[in-house]
């Protein structure tokens, strides 16, 4: 085996797979385009289902990719050597084109062609699917793997637990898999797609398209052909534990699991934050959250503070290979300052509650000092006792009914002060706006506002229908922004200096010569004639209440803020 950079690597991939026939297709987002039914990309495939479903893909029948990949429902596990929640998984595809005889030679000659991975073909083991009331059972895929020089003890039929793959989803095209094992290791799976679930619960039906659809996770090849006992040991996590050393004058060897997972969860939201997501109390912001808090609590444990470095690390690690373009270090940066400001008295009250975590204790860590539960969890581990689950969620559902009740309460009351309530709508329009343009399209501009006493209306150019999941993130951009608290600047100028700031609003020539810029923090900068907040913070919470068509290509939000009684 030769040893392979993580370049050389993903080039070896997309070389072998260009020089048969496949096209070259960019990574999709980690955060799923057109699906809500999960909440990040969790395989190569994923993005690709309409295609697999039968939908003709641009780029033609065989395509191949490294995706960037989410998966945390092991979160737990990282800090051991081999769980990762963010990784990259290479993979290919047939559209309805090659099946079982072409793909399990190209695996084989992947693996050991000495121009490729090289691998010893001994040492392979291989699995194939035993078959069940659906599928019958892959001889085929056994013989074929067979025909390529290995041997029939290396072939093991498993069921359906092992070589039979679907979504997390439970829904979407699926099939029996094929996988390939180094030393017991898994390092590839082909999955042979002749299947789909139409709903979630549905029977799986012969699907019309044929597919095959592979996954081969860069991290675990990287080990295998470099000879490494982990991926920590690879140019993907040892410099950032270089990193966490020299800022701590701790070894890495006396503190292997706070290490990893600072490294691991910094590497992962580098990737969420530069797919733009906010760290926010729900849906993938809550999990960037969880994942940014966690290594914070454990940064805390060894005295580590130089988060920019870490991000600088990765950030560069993936230039030019990944198209990261939110504000990564400073929304990173927030989060830290955030969680700083609690996370000290959130220690010292647990600490004050002793052996005794209630559910309710748990809820009030969580809601009060920001401790995602898993560091709750985890900090009850240290001490030897454990959480009630359930009580925390108990705890938790009774108070988002209650706050429910209470913002409806909102409302319909509103401020009593209609002057001031403009102003802060205005904010509140110059944040949707900057959060359309950061998650949705940064070419939308305003096409029309409308304030009154109780709700804005905003007109912007676009075309389709918003998402539930935009409009949560949109709504989950202007509340991060209402909770930092920035001061909202006001400042006179000539219109020509304010269009070369770059401070935008499209109405021109409307204004007089001299004309004010509102700046709030590095979020929004327009020309606006007022009035506004004085603070973001002056605005308490943000909703969407409704999102329709305006006219062709322009749609119209309506939303409303909470006022001051909502603390
Ligand atoms: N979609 C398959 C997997 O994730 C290849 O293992």
């Amino acid at each position: 085996m030769k040893k392979r950079s993580y370049l050389e690597l993903r080039k070896l991939w997309f070389d072998f797979y260009t020089e048969r026939g496949h096209s070259v297709i960019p990574s999709a987002s980690v955060v799923p385009e057109n699906d809500g039914s999960v909440l990040f990309t969790t395989a190569g495939m994923h993005p690709l289902v309409p295609f697999l479903l039968g939908v003709q893909h641009p780029a033609g029948h065989r395509l191949c990719n490294i995706q960037k990949c989410i998966r945390t429902g092991d979160i737990d596990e990282v800090g051991d050597e081999r769980h990762l929640t963010f990784f990259e998984m290479m993979g290919n595809w047939s559209l309805g084109d090659y099946f079982k005889k072409e793909k399990v030679k190209w695996s084989f000659e992947f693996l050991t062609s000495e121009k490729y991975l090289g691998i010893p073909k001994e040492d392979l083991k291989i699995t194939c699917f035993e078959g069940d009331e659906i599928a019958p059972k892959d001889e085929e895929c056994a013989r074929l793997w067979e025909e390529t020089g290995i041997k029939k003890e290396q072939i093991e039929f498993l069921g359906k637990e092992d070589n039979w793959w679907q979504m997390p989803s439970g829904t979407g095209p699926c099939g029996p898999d094929s996988e390939m094992f180094y030393k017991d290791i898994e390092i590839g799976n082909d999955v042979y797609m002749q299947y789909v679930i139409p709903k979630a619960g549905d029977k799986v039906k012969v699907a019309k398209q044929r597919n095959v659809d592979t996954g081969m996770g860069i991290e675990r090849i990287l080990c295998l052909v470099n000879g490494y006992n982990n991926v920590f040991e690879s140019e993907i996590f040892a410099p950032a534990l270089t990193i966490i050393e020299k800022n701590t004058g701790k070894k890495y060897k006396d503190y292997e699991r706070e290490f990893r997972i600072i490294a691991e969860h910094t590497r992962a939201a580098v990737i969420m934050l530069g797919d733009k997501v906010v760290p926010s109390s729900t849906g993938q912001g809550y999990v960037l959250r969880r994942l940014i808090r966690r290594a914070i609590r454990m940064a805390k444990k060894i005295g580590f503070e130089r988060w920019e470095s870490l991000i600088d690390f990765y950030v560069k690690f993936f230039e030019g290979i990944y198209d990261l373009t939110g504000k990564i270090s400073y929304i990173f940066r927030s989060e830290v300052n955030k969680f700083n400001k609690t996370i000290e008295q959130g220690m010292k009250e647990f600490n004050r509650l002793g052996d005794n975590i209630s559910g309710k204790d748990a809820f009030n860590l969580y809601e009060t000092y920001g401790f995602p539960i898993e560091v709750t969890q985890e900090l009850c581990k240290e001490r030897g006792i454990t959480v009630d689950l359930e009580g925390f969620e108990t705890a938790k559902k009774e108070h988002s009914e209650r706050s429910q009740a209470a913002n409806k309460g909102i409302f319909k009351g509103g401020l009593s002060d209609t002057g001031e309530k403009t102003a802060l709508l205005h904010t509140a329009t110059h944040l949707l706006l900057a959060a359309l343009q950061k998650i949705i399209d940064k070419k939308i501009e305003q096409r029309g506002s409308n304030i009154t006493p109780e709700r804005l209306r905003f007109d912007f150019n676009y075309g389709d229908k918003l998402q539930d999941e935009e409009i949560k993130k949109i709504e989950d951009f202007v509340n991060d922004a209402i909770a930092r608290k920035i001061p909202v600047e006001c400042n006179e100028m000539k219109l020509d200096k304010a269009i070369e700031m770059g401070a935008s609003g499209i109405f021109h020539d409307r204004y007089g010569d001299v004309v004010k810029v509102y700046k709030i923090g590095d979020i929004s900068m327009e020309i606006c004639g007022g009035p506004h907040a004085k603070n973001t913070g002056d605005l308490k919470g943000f909703k969407i209440l409704k999102d329709e068509s305006s006219s062709a290509g322009v749609r119209r939000i309506r939303a409303v803020i909470l006022d001051g009684e909502a603390e």
